[in-house]
């Protein structure tokens, strides 16, 4: 299946997970439109059927339940894929589905630490392992979303960021070793877009705070609580947007020779200069710093009244 290289992206498949919402949704219709065969993981039938009845493309978009931290729906859907691509080969996977837990290390569930590693990191593993035989007879790519938070890991984003490095770990490590098979892969590193991603961290830090005990959630609320105000001003100051996403995932499918990472975003690149230039301690010292200004802030306004700041009064 060599003659893939070359081939336009009409008559190339490609595989996309969580593409029933926010990046994963806006880069599979994108590539479905501009000729790819998009098999878009979901895992729902509502999502499937709500790609499904998109208005027909340029290429296609054939919806497949796959939930990456489920062995046996990785199995089922990868061999539906290898039987689909039998004449036509596989050309790219594109490792986007995740989740964001955000919430101090000392609060968070185990499980659900569990929960961000299995879905950003093992999950993509876990489908390559599957699909790697037909990307190495197609010479074809690997396209592993990361974020800017694999370059540096804030306070309260430490299980996401933990998930972040990994990913970009392991996708240095599979570059080193699929290059002398003939594939690629490369990492797309988005800054803030704003998806529905960033609801669900609220959702979740509501349900983790007030879960937590008693005196444990007293430690950290204040903190924590303007972490999450700057965090959402950070997400809907954002001018990127998930076209911008999906452009860059298809000038990786078609580049003649991919980057090893694309960033999308402003923020992104920020999040490398600070990686590369800032030393440790200085960076330790503005993070604390801009949280210490808010949590002044808030405490001198009304008392917020959310989940998180009655968090307090329960127990666990
Ligand atoms: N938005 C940003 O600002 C941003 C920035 C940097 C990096 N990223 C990364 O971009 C990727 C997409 O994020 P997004 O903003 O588009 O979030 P999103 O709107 O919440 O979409 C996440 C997608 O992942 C899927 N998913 C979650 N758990 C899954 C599992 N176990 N198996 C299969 N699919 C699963 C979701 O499916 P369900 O609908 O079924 O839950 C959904 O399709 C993530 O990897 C995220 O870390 C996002």
């Amino acid at each position: 299946m060599g003659s893939l290289r070359s081939a336009p992206a009409r008559s190339k498949s490609i595989v996309i997970t969580g593409a029933s919402s926010g990046l994963g949704r806006a880069a599979a219709i994108h590539l479905s439109k501009i000729g790819y065969r998009v098999f878009a993981g979901v895992r729902s039938e509502g999502s499937a059927g709500e790609l499904a009845a998109l208005p027909p493309s340029l290429g296609e978009l054939i919806p497949v339940s796959l939930d990456v931290t489920d062995g046996t729906s990785i199995a089922r859907a990868a061999d539906f894929i290898d039987h689909e691509c039998t004449n036509t080969g596989l050309w790219a996977v594109i490792n986007n589905a995740g989740v964001c837990i955000s919430a101090p290390l000392e609060c968070i569930p185990i499980d659900l630490v569990r929960t961000q590693l299995e879905t950003n990191v093992v999950g993509a593993l876990a489908l390559l392992q599957h699909l790697l035989p037909l990307l190495r007879a197609s010479g074809g790519r690997v396209v592993n979303v990361s974020s800017g938070i694999g370059n540096v890991a804030p306070a309260y984003l430490g299980a996401y960021a933990a998930a972040q490095f990994a990913k970009e770990a392991l996708s240095d490590a599979l570059r080193r070793e699929l290059r002398p098979l003939g594939v690629s892969v490369s990492i797309i590193q988005p800054g803030a877009i704003h998806t529905p991603l960033w609801g669900k961290i609220r959702e979740s830090a509501d349900q983790i705070m007030s879960a937590a005990p008693a005196d444990l959630s007293v430690t950290y609320r204040a903190k924590f609580a303007a972490f999450l105000e700057m965090n959402e001003a950070r997400g809907q100051a954002s001018k990127t947007t998930p076209t911008d996403f999906a452009d860059t995932v298809a000038v990786a499918l078609a580049a003649k020779r991919p980057k090893v990472r694309y960033r999308v975003g402003l923020d992104s690149w920020g999040t490398v200069f600070a990686r590369r230039m800032v030393p440790d301690r200085i960076m330790d010292a503005v993070i604390a710093a801009g949280l210490d200004a808010l949590t002044a802030k808030n405490s001198q306004q009304v008392p917020a009244h959310t989940a998180l700041s009655r968090a307090g009064d329960h127990a666990r």
